[in-house]
């Protein structure tokens, strides 16, 4: 890249699935792995941003000039966001938020014979993007993700205007070479105007690129509410 479209804006990025602890030795997750968020977070820096990445438990090596904070559940990153959105121009939640966690954490490793464990009692986490809706300053530019198996342009149509989003990035996780733990991906851009970019199955780190530029260009542009 020869120039740097994102001199001069804080990126926070998060990434990876979440973990919801049940007792010492298990816990529920998704399938995600981190791959979109970390070439978001290591495109973003080569654009000239400087990049926070907040990053769910999974198995990848730091990035170059990139600030890497490891969380677990989704508390905890709301936790990390919502300390470093104050400081941050552009956010880009990536990350797969276990939408429940079990109601009550055991200690001890439960048996096979507990109750709690045949009938585990969920309670719901913190919507990490809405809250962002509430607390942003204006000019922060907010990108939400969503992965559907089905009614994908529903779904992204109402993400989009539910969390307050000015861009929402679609993946099929369905569709062969995109979504979960591939190293390509395919998606689409949507608009609070309606419109809609269909970007070309690619590597994630071309699919990165695109996505940050379409953010760096939307920014320009933003109307300040
Ligand atoms: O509602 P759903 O989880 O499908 O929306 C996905 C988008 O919302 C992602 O950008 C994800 O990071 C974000 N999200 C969140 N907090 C949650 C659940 C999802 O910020 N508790």
């Amino acid at each position: 890249l020869t120039d740097k479209p994102l001199l001069g804006e804080h990126v926070l990025v998060t990434a990876g699935p979440t973990r919801e602890r049940i007792d010492p030795v298990r816990y529920l997750t998704n399938d995600s792995t981190g791959t979109m968020g970390y070439a978001l977070a290591q495109m973003a820096w080569r654009m000239g941003a400087q990049v926070t990445l907040i990053s769910g438990p999974v198995d990848k090596p730091p990035l170059m000039g990139v600030e890497r904070i490891f969380v677990t559940s989704a508390a905890e990153m709301y936790n990390a966001v919502m300390s470093h959105l104050p400081m941050s121009t552009i956010v880009i939640k990536a990350a797969a938020v276990a939408d429940y966690r079990p109601e009550f954490e055991s200690d001890k490793k439960l048996k096979k014979q507990d109750d709690a464990l045949l009938h585990l009692t969920l309670a719901q986490n913190p919507d990490i993007l809405k809250a962002i809706k509430e607390r942003r300053n204006a000019a922060c530019f907010v990108v939400g993700f969503a992965a559907e198996t089905h009614n994908p342009d529903y779904y992204a149509r109402k993400k989009l205007e539910e969390k307050g989003l000015d861009l929402l990035v679609l993946n099929d996780v369905l569709e062969p070479g995109a979504g979960f733990g591939t190293t390509t991906n395919r998606v689409s851009l949507y608009y609070p105007d309606g419109s809609v970019q269909q970007l070309p199955l690619a590597p994630k780190l071309d699919v990165a690129r695109d996505i940050l530029l379409a953010i760096a260009e939307q920014k320009k542009g933003k109307v300040i509410r």
